[in-house]
């Protein structure tokens, strides 16, 4: 078999999806990955596997700042063997420059976009596993997501998540990636 002829990409760049905390990075990563046929990461969980206590351990532990950096050296080596993963980010990753950078040169970053009335509806399952809400008023929070989701505008593909199904997303997902 001539390798020339073969539509397999050598070096397949990881899809990396971002999006507000609930957006449903996770379970629409997974799904895509399993229709893709890729493997598929999270970020949070490796970092939790690596330091052996869930995320809402290593911020009361260790302190924001120390996850951010933690999550800056993942996320930047990750990007440097980019081997065709689908990868969710922790909501807040994109913030950081060097990972937004090394996310949009390397990957094909697609941003899970959803209101924030629909977002108020999801965050009462939220609270508890996500230290960032724990903190804050209903105020403030609304006032991190309209400052966030100016950041995740930077990307190559984005959907609302607000009404469709996980399925319909990722069909949807799947036709825009392919036609590129
Ligand atoms: C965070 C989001 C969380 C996790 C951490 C901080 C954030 O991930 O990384 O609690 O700053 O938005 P999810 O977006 O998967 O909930």
């Amino acid at each position: 078999m001539n390798i020339h002829n073969t539509n397999i990409p050598l070096n397949p760049k990881n899809i990396i999806l971002i999006g507000f905390m609930g957006a449903g990075k996770t379970t629409i990563g997974k799904l895509l990955a399993q229709k893709l046929e890729r493997d598929f990461l999270d970020v949070d969980h490796e970092i939790e596997r690596q330091h052996g206590m869930p995320v809402t351990e290593i911020f009361k532990t260790m302190g924001e700042p120390a996850f951010r950096k933690l999550e800056k050296e993942y996320v930047v080596q990750l990007c440097q063997h980019s081997n065709g993963k689908v990868v969710s980010l922790g909501g807040g990753s994109f913030m950081q420059d060097e990972i937004r950078e090394a996310c949009l040169n390397s990957g094909i970053v697609y941003h899970l976009d959803l209101t924030w009335e629909s977002w108020e509806k999801r965050c009462a399952s939220l609270v508890d596993t996500r230290p960032i809400l724990q903190s804050r008023s209903m105020e403030e929070i609304e006032e991190l997501f309209y400052t966030r989701r100016k950041i995740y505008a930077d990307n190559h593909h984005q959907i609302n998540v607000d009404t469709l199904t996980p399925e319909q997303i990722v069909e949807v997902m799947i036709q825009q990636i392919q036609a590129n």
